[in-house]
């Protein structure tokens, strides 16, 4: 049997973050707070971009809030520096600030009011906002047709859009979000993906905690994971879940085909997963050379496609590995 590769070379682009702007919104410079002996925040640098949706992901006690609470200049860093908008934080609080908006954890609503009611109070406290912004915010975060009924009525995931209204109140650039997503269901999760993005796409850049992988990776584009302190990473979401090159083969007879693809110089890794998929890597590293070495060697394949990590293992590996928990 004579193999012969197609050539052609690999089109497959990055779709997700291929155009993120050059504009840095939120730089965060080795930044440090020490509570006693814990570093609650140990040397964490990041950086957001215009436009971005950035998620902030941590187990519970990573640092988190602690992180958002010194970029909002509630609590002041042990060390390390925070720039917005190009300007430090520590210097410019008064120009800085008005700039962000924020939700932290469930946010602070007069129940028996109405939506409207809610955002018409916080907007009087904060001055200059008109009606025809409340409007548009209550448009944005697709409540316009619930504006009139009490907050107590509202579903979570309700709530939590009208304390994301709030924050947007004052039009800000920098919108931060301390779990969002916190107790909402999928439907929820998606109306916060939706809103997300109509943000982003006005220009403004989200940074979203949140303590759930799967929740993160639905909603944010980018993603920074955070332990104990310490950044351990920070890509992109379609890195962090693309497998190295391999693929999963859904195919009759996999256990012949493994041994076949294990004879190849490619394929000497090759195994096959708890679904009974055989998962390789591809002559070239293309998934078409793959197909083709497969279907000249008798085996058609029924589906190939590249092969993705498990979330939450990812999530599990980079945050529990070294976890020198500190007493
Ligand atoms: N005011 C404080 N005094 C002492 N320790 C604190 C204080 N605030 C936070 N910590 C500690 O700092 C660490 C980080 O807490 P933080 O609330 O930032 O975590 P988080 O990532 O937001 O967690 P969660 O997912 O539970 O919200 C924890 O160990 C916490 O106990
Ligand atoms: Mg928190």
């Amino acid at each position: 049997m004579v193999y012969r590769p197609l050539t052609e070379p690999e089109t497959q682009a990055t779709r997700i973050g291929a155009q993120r702007s050059d504009e840095v919104v939120l730089r965060i410079n080795n930044l440090s707070k020490q509570y006693g002996q814990r570093m609650a925040v140990n040397n964490l640098s990041l950086e957001l971009h215009k436009g971005d949706v950035f998620g902030f992901l941590g187990p519970n006690g990573a640092g988190k809030t602690t992180t958002i609470r010194m970029v909002l200049g509630l609590i002041t860093p042990t060390s390390g520096d925070i720039q917005i908008l190009g300007r430090d934080l520590s210097s410019h609080r008064a120009t800085v600030l008005p700039r962000v908006g924020a939700l932290i954890e469930t946010p602070a609503l007069y129940l028996y009011m109405s939506g409207r009611d809610n955002l018409r109070a916080v907007g009087s406290v904060l001055g200059g906002v008109s009606n025809h912004r409340i409007d548009e915010i209550l448009e944005l975060v697709g409540l316009t047709g619930r504006q009139k009924d009490r907050v107590r009525t509202y579903s979570l995931g309700m709530k939590q859009r009208l304390g994301i209204a709030v924050s947007l109140l004052q039009d800000p650039d920098l919108v931060i979000l301390d779990e969002p997503a916190n107790g909402l269901d999928p439907a929820g999760i998606v109306e916060m993906r939706d809103l997300m993005h109509r943000l982003s796409s006005e220009g403004k850049t989200v940074l979203i905690s949140s303590h759930l992988l799967t929740e993160v990776q639905q909603i944010c584009s980018r993603v920074a994971i955070i332990a104990q302190g310490s950044l351990v990473k920070e890509t992109t979401i379609e890195n962090l879940i693309k497998g190295e090159g391999e693929f999963s083969v859904h195919l009759e007879k996999a256990q012949e085909a493994l041994a076949l693809v294990q004879r190849q110089p490619w394929g000497k890794e090759a195994q096959i997963n708890a679904e009974g998929a055989l998962v390789t890597l591809a002559p070239d590293g293309l998934g078409r050379n793959l197909n083709l070495f497969l279907v000249q060697a008798g085996f058609v394949p029924d589906t190939l496609t590249p092969a993705t990590k498990d979330l939450e293992k990812i999530f599990l590996e980079l945050t529990h590995s070294d976890s020198g928990e500190i007493h």
